[in-house]
């Protein structure tokens, strides 16, 4: 059993979420997501709407993930949660697919889906943005993102992260730029909305700080533990399977991190 190192260890006034993986070890973390959700906690999270980032890189900077791939819409698969921007993105276009080891959060995605599909709420778009493409399509896949099987066999084209980096122990980190890399095609799209990026770097999670975290496990091909730093973290260049082709600091994005968060896109070599 790997326990949680003292260094990384909650300091005093930590959150419900913090005290929630520290009772458990870090192989048993995806168990204690799922019983976030069966005890109808995931309001730890839960942001109640699409990332406003995200939508203003669709509707303003449709030269990153825009036009459309001529093979049909474009894919993209999540960490999840509820799946607000799963259904976001369908509503500009994308056949998006949303994955999460949850059965209940997957269920309650679905339920989400049925209803914003029908008749959607203002918050997935910006400011004065009419639609030129066409609804995507919506589905969800219940299954562990760390599993080769886990998507299906399928490989995408976009790949959007948003609060599942940072769900995870840092010690995960290197498992998940590996994972991404399977799962994109070779110039797929890996975007990230950076997060927290405010979050000393010795201080728990989750949330996981993140300050530097991307760029060292992707460009770099270190391991993304920068606190404290270790032997691998200065990367080894056989590991890097992308190049950062954009990083934008948001005009909007989540009350939470606004101010203080990136959009980073990195391309699969
Ligand atoms: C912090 S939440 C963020 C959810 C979503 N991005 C949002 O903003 O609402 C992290 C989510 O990842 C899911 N998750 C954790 N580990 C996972 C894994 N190994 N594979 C798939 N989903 C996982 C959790 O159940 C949880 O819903």
């Amino acid at each position: 059993m790997t326990s949680t190192p003292e260094r990384l260890q909650a300091p005093e006034g930590k959150s419900r979420l913090i005290r929630h993986f520290e009772k458990s070890s870090i192989e048993k973390h995806n168990d204690a997501w799922t019983d976030l959700w069966d005890t109808d906690n995931s309001d730890m999270w839960d942001r109640g709407k699409p990332s406003p980032a995200l939508i203003d890189l669709l509707e303003q900077r449709e030269d990153i993930l825009g036009p459309i791939a001529a093979d049909g819409r474009r894919k993209t698969v999540l960490g999840c949660g509820k799946g607000y921007d799963v259904v976001m993105l369908a509503l500009h276009g994308f056949d998006v697919v949303g994955l999460e080891i949850s059965q209940k959060g997957v269920s309650a995605a679905e339920e989400y889906a049925a209803t914003e599909l029908k008749m959607p709420e203002e918050h997935n778009f910006g400011g004065s943005w009419t639609s030129k493409h066409e609804r995507g399509s919506v589905s969800f896949i219940k299954g562990d993102f760390f599993k080769s099987d886990s998507a299906d066999g399928k490989k995408f084209d976009v790949i959007y992260d948003y609060t599942f980096l940072c769900a995870l122990h840092p010690t995960m980190r290197s498992q998940w730029a590996s994972r991404m890399a399977d799962l994109l095609i070779p110039g797929g799209l890996l975007v990230c909305l950076e997060f927290p990026l405010f979050k000393d770097p010795d201080h728990p999670g989750p949330p996981w700080p993140l300050q530097g975290v991307h760029w060292n496990l992707l460009a770099e091909g270190g391991d993304g533990i920068m606190y404290p730093p270790t032997s691998d973290q200065k990367g080894d260049l056989g590991r890097v399977n992308f190049e950062r082709k954009w990083y934008i600091k948001p005009e909007r994005s989540y009350e939470s991190g606004q101010g203080a968060d990136m959009l980073s896109v990195y391309a699969r070599k």
